[in-house]
């Protein structure tokens, strides 16, 4: 598979990056729900996912028309119901709390994020600090953070290192281990451990931003660079898809970052020959489709 032209003439040509759209954890994510559905189906009992199965209405809204709800608290579904947890994964306490109060855990958190969950469970009971380079806020992150007490060491820029309360947590560290949040930014990872050796030269590091987060990085910044304005298709909750934008508009300011196709006007590509696309791990093709299919139209 490499970079694909989909439409070249009269001097413009649209280009699809490598490894736009899902990734093999969001397509097993969802495999794993829809087979889930099958078998609840007619047997009366519901099927919930641990918040947004992925980062897309459409998919979130059409799994719930085949009956499929949210929840966000354990206990908070009927004791025969299936949960399944999606691929951010949840803390272990969480995990734990699932698997008392349903009938069936589901668990597809994505095997990079469990890595990093085993990474962080081991590195705690051996009583090394674990920081997590990423964003605080974010499931995944909140997720790893659980698997190591809550104690995790949690930055996303550089400075951050030195707010007091890093540093007293790391300054009565032993030994330090850091891993990434699966879809952080390489430039961030570098910056950020590079910070971190500087004052704790000793510090391990396991870059663990997965492959498809790197070579969808890679491929988009590729298109880019050769592109007068780029698309990139995705949730604006989507860490990855905002990663995505974020490389593209390094080298081609024009670019725009949409959830659906409604979003593009044709003037925001006035004089544009070299349109590329890119799209995030939880955007469905018939999605990357239409936005095709609009371009080809200018
Ligand atoms: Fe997993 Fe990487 Fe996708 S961590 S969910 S394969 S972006």
């Amino acid at each position: 598979m490499s970079d694909r032209i989909v439409f070249e003439k009269n001097g413009k040509t649209i280009t699809l990056a490598e490894h736009s759209g899902f990734c093999y954890g969001v397509k097993t994510a969802l495999q794993k729900t829809l087979k889930t559905v099958e078998e609840y189906e007619g047997t009366g009992r519901r099927v919930y996912t641990f918040g947004p199965i992925i980062h897309n209405d459409d998919v979130v809204n059409d799994l719930n028309m085949r009956g499929v709800q949210i929840c966000s608290a354990p206990g908070s579904t009927e004791k025969d119901a299936a949960v399944i947890i999606r691929s951010h994964g949840v803390p272990a306490s969480v995990e734990a709390a699932l698997r008392d109060s349903c009938g069936q855990l589901i668990d597809a958190t994505c095997p990079h994020v469990k890595k990093i969950h085993r990474l962080a469970d081991d590195a705690y009971h051996e009583g090394r600090t674990i920081v997590v380079i990423g964003d605080a806020g974010h499931p995944e992150v909140q997720g790893i953070d659980g698997w190591c007490g809550n104690e995790a060491v949690i930055f996303s820029d550089p400075a951050e290192i030195e707010r007091p309360k890093n540093l007293a947590r790391l300054n009565r560290a032993e030994e330090i281990l850091a891993v990434a949040q699966t879809t952080l930014n390489r430039n961030v990872w570098d910056a950020c451990t590079e910070a971190l050796l500087r004052r704790y030269p000793r510090a391990q590091l396991r870059c663990t931003i997965c492959s498809a987060t790197s070579s969808r990085q890679t491929a988009c910044r590729r298109v880019a660079e050769i592109s007068d304005a780029m698309v990139v298709i995705g949730g604006r909750n989507s860490s990855n898809t905002t990663r995505l934008a974020e490389v593209c508009a390094l080298t081609c300011p024009r670019t725009f970052h949409i959830e659906s196709v409604d979003e593009l006007e044709a003037t925001a590509f006035a004089g544009c020959r070299r349109i590329g696309v890119t799209a995030g791990a939880s955007t469905p093709e018939n999605q990357i489709a239409s936005v095709e299919a609009f371009l080809k139209t200018l």
